[in-house]
């Protein structure tokens, strides 16, 4: 990291990190530290240790921390049945030359074996499968391209396989070995009850390619680690979603199992994949606005990001269940408007040194981060919400809490914002002054917000958000607050 600072580079992009450890111990947060005083942005992944809480890599608030979602990229294998009913599946592999003429269909199941409803390892080597579309189950000891394998040894056409209960909608395009489509639950139990309605059952598989628009995308990546964050859990963490779920790019190795070809293409997933798509955004907000700093550019990222899908409906998980902030952090990145955010919350490198004191870090510690000497006193130290950060996270007791935040107008040189809040449950949020009017002297202004428990909620943790409307902007962070 020093050396490509010596480089002179704009953007760091990190697809790599481990488990939570104090920043003084973490070479990522230590290096990114020293590229912030210059004045360069740092993304990281976010991990890939999901869904389960506390699972972040790449925690200090002085780097973006990258969370991944899904695309509304399908690459579309539609199962077409005898009675004419279609389901939509997937599929990497999409062979060009299967007919789409109808072929008998058959349930691997239907000998009341379970190894070979799954498709597994062997199960098929005495059932007549051949020639036929053959469904199979999720589940077993076999992985869904080895099902597929297994009904091309027994000389199967092509496979559809259906997910079980607990995966539901979650479909995978793979990289299959023979013509196959993997569908819903709900689709399998159509396709099982058209098997019994009809002595000879038939289906065909259509395959077409990629298909843009799938109205649930993004949603958060099963495996996209998630918060409260460990090492610092004042600083709400990840700071944002990008794509990060079967990303095609370059790729050095062959990847059709053949050894004289070239390299080409691949699609993979993960956070690593994600954070490049976040240091590019950031690379396009520096080029676009020199003067911006790495916390104003993330900044600009956070308070702009989207929260709905391209559904209109509140961002999933891959379980299609709506993810609450310590999943997507302040939500998906929409570049566009990051470009123009209206208010930024700025940081100084210097400011990270009172919220280190606060965080229980000694001098030496903290020295080690900024590599300088840095002496706390107590009168110096803020809490970790203090910072002057675009999120909040508390953990809130019964009494209130006051943070101030100062706000940068990047935006219309005459402007006036109002405080709108979204209070998480249970939780009176006073913001104060509930106005804010640009145009005079400074381009700054500071504000309080103040944070009181005013019932007791039955659930451990609530979210909420503070947004500063204009005419023109909608500048939002969202609240966390964890009971105590
Ligand atoms: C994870 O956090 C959510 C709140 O974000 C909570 O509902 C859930 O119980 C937590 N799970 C575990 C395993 O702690
Ligand atoms: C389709 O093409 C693949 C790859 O060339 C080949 O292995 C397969 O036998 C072909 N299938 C048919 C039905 O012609
Ligand atoms: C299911 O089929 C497999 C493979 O043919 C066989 O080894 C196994 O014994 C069968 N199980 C039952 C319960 O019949
Ligand atoms: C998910 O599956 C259920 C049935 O299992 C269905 O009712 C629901 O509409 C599906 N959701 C989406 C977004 O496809
Ligand atoms: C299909 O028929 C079998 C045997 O009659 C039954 O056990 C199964 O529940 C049926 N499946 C569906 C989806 O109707
Ligand atoms: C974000 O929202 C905007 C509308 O404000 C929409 O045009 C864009 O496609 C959304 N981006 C994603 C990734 O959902
Ligand atoms: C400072 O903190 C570090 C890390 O916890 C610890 O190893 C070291 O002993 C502390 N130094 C002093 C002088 O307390
Ligand atoms: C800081 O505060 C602690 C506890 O309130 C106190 O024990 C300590 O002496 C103070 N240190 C300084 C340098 O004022």
């Amino acid at each position: 990291m020093d050396t490509a600072v010596e480089d002179g580079v704009d953007v760091l992009s990190l697809s790599l990190g481990g488990p939570s450890v104090p920043f003084y111990e973490d070479s990522i947060a230590i290096g990114a530290f020293g590229a912030i005083q210059k004045g360069i942005f740092v993304s990281c992944a976010a991990g890939n240790s999901g869904p389960f809480n506390e699972s972040l890599s790449n925690e200090a608030p002085w780097i973006l921390t990258v969370g991944a979602s899904t695309v509304d990229r399908s690459i579309r294998a539609t199962v077409m049945l005898g009675n004419n009913a279609q389901y939509d599946g997937e599929s990497f592999y999409q062979p060009t030359n299967f007919s789409s003429s109808l072929l008998p269909l058959f349930y691997a199941g239907s000998n009341g074996n379970e190894s070979a409803a799954f498709c597994d390892p062997g199960s098929l080597k005495d059932v007549d499968v051949r020639g036929k579309v053959v469904l199979c189950e999720r589940g077993g000891y076999s992985g869904l391209v080895y099902k597929g394998q297994e009904v091309k040894d027994a000389g199967g056409a092509a496979m559809i396989v259906m997910n079980d209960e607990v995966y539901g909608n979650v479909t995978t395009a793979s990289l299959h070995v023979l013509p196959a489509s993997h569908v819903t639950y709900a689709d399998g139990l159509s396709i099982k009850a058209y098997i019994n309605s009809t002595s000879s059952p038939m289906a065909t598989i259509l395959f077409k390619g990629t298909v843009f628009g799938v109205p649930y995308a993004p949603q958060v990546a099963m495996f996209s680690s998630r918060g409260p964050s460990l090492a610092s859990p004042g600083i709400l963490k990840p700071d944002v979603l990008g794509p990060g779920v079967r990303i095609l790019a370059a790729w050095l190795h062959p990847v059709d199992n053949r050894l004289n070809t070239t390299p080409g293409f691949n699609v993979i997933s993960g956070t690593s994949m994600a954070t490049p798509h976040l240091s590019g955004i950031a690379a396009l907000l520096k080029s676009s606005h020199p003067d911006w700093s790495p916390a104003a550019i993330k900044s600009a990222i956070m308070t702009t990001a989207n929260l709905t899908n391209l559904g209109g409906m509140p961002i999933t998980d891959q379980f299609f269940v709506p993810v609450d902030v310590f999943g997507i952090g302040s939500g998906h990145v929409n570049p566009t408007k990051a470009d123009d955010p209206g208010l930024v919350y700025d940081i100084q490198p210097d400011d990270y040194i009172p919220y280190l004191c606060g965080l229980g870090y000694n001098d030496t510690a903290i020295g080690i981060i900024v590599q300088r000497p840095v002496t706390c006193s107590n009168s110096s130290n803020i809490p970790e919400a203090q910072l002057n950060y675009p999120s909040f996270s508390i953990k809130l007791g019964s009494g209130p809490q006051a943070y101030t935040r100062t706000v940068t107008n990047v935006g219309p040189f005459k402007s006036s914002y109002i405080a709108e809040i979204i209070a998480p449950q249970g939780v009176d949020v006073k913001v104060t002054p509930s106005a804010i009017e640009f145009g005079g002297g400074s381009s700054k202004a500071t504000y309080s917000v103040t944070f009181t428990r005013i019932a007791n909620v039955k659930v451990p943790f609530a979210q909420g958000y503070l947004n500063w409307v204009s005419a023109d902007h909608v500048v939002r962070s969202p609240i966390a607050v964890i009971f105590e």
